[in-house]
């Protein structure tokens, strides 16, 4: 099996294909997805298997944007509204009006008609309403909820571009639609909403701030409470997948440049006197002090990209994954890539995945 890419204006056969249960190739403002009827087993058996997903990891369901409020998501069997405390539905209606459309998930009790395997046999089923038109074109001419992971095979970089899609799963997966390249660049935020507080259990482009301006004077932690961690124990990993400490990586080693780089370079250096780096870089003026470095340790460059010229996040964040794709494509045998100075909004995001994508120095 070989993809076809299809074109936005021409989407019958991925309509097709997506009420007869198949998996299809769908471009999203974050990442690419690999969407499936939320309420057909076989779909949803199909995106695990097409991707290697284990079955522990819960997959995201998306809707379209006229299923607007929770009674709409309940009356379409997405989730189960009863089952929660007037705050809870009051702070979730205050997320969907703030950031809907747009990368917020919210974890909210599923609907019984929603396949325990989509959730992962948790309670709670990921809700995002895209905000990208040809996700939503799709989403309103099927009349489907479209569960979604990123179009990656499991543990491996989101795809931002078709071409990414196609390098992924074009051997696995009948059609693929070109949306262009992704707007936002990181996967959403996911949020759990309790009665006390709100969770971030993956940071993305709506970040800590922009959730406690809109929740005051509600508490937004980030991550699960030590409580609840420690009563989960090994489950941790299980109730928040996306916790993963590996994922997101590259096939080739890559390791993080901290601070001013020259105690990570110096180590990188012992490590590896013969090979070549690839090196991703956040800015022009850290792309010039990283070369600089590099030829004072005598390092070999096969490659260097830089991220945003003037450091700027949105940026940063919309060409990470491509980059670091391109650098894993490259003649280079180690990648670094320089971790951000600041985790204040969407940095936040962006050290998240280096992070995941980077094995440790020492
Ligand atoms: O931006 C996105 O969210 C993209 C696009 C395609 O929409 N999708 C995406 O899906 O990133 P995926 O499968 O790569 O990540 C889903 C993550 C899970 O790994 C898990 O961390 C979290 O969302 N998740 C989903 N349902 C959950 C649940 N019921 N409880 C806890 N975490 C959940
Ligand atoms: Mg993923």
């Amino acid at each position: 099996m070989t993809a076809t890419i299809l074109g936005a204006e021409f989407l019958g056969p991925a309509l097709q294909a997506l009420k007869n249960g198949d998996v299809v190739g769908l471009p999203t403002e974050t990442v690419y997805g690999l969407a499936g009827d939320a309420h057909n087993p076989d779909a949803v058996m199909r995106i695990f298997a097409t991707k290697d997903r284990p079955q522990f990891d819960p997959l995201i369901v998306h809707v379209r944007t006229a299923w607007n409020t929770l009674s709409l998501l309940a009356e379409h069997g997405v989730i189960d509204h009863s089952r929660m405390t007037p705050l809870m539905q009051a702070t979730a209606k205050n997320l969907m009006d703030a950031f809907w459309p747009g990368p917020l998930t919210l974890l909210l009790p599923k609907h019984s008609t929603v396949p325990d395997l989509v959730t992962s046999g948790l309670p709670t089923v990921g809700v995002r309403m895209p905000s990208h038109q040809v996700a939503q074109k799709v989403l309103a001419l099927t009349g489907l909820a479209l569960a979604a992971p990123s179009a990656n095979r499991f543990g491996r970089i989101s795809p931002t571009t078709v071409g990414a899609v196609f390098s992924e799963l074009g051997e696995r997966i009948s059609w693929i639609i070109d949306g262009g390249d992704c707007s936002v660049g990181v996967e959403s935020t996911v949020v759990l909403i309790l009665d006390s507080e709100v969770q971030v259990l993956r940071p993305g482009q709506v970040s800590k701030d922009m959730l406690e301006r809109v929740l005051q004077p509600l508490c937004v932690r980030v991550g699960m409470a030590p409580s609840r961690l420690d009563r989960l124990g090994e489950n941790a990993a299980k109730a928040a997948p996306g916790m993963l400490a590996s994922h997101y990586a590259p096939r080739k080693p890559l390791y993080l440049v901290t601070g001013d780089g020259s105690e990570s370079l110096r180590v990188i250096a012992a490590r590896f006197p013969q090979e070549h780096f690839g090196v991703l870089c956040l800015s022009e003026g850290s792309q010039c002090r990283i070369t600089d470095s590099l030829k004072a340790h005598r390092l070999k460059l096969a490659s260097i990209l830089c991220l945003s010229p003037q450091e700027d996040a949105m940026t940063a964040a919309r060409r990470l994954f491509a980059s670091m794709r391109s650098l894993d494509d490259s003649s280079a045998d180690v990648l670094l890539a320089e971790y951000p100075s600041s985790t204040e909004g969407l940095w936040h995001a962006i050290a998240d995945r280096l992070s995941r994508a980077a094995r440790p120095l020492s």
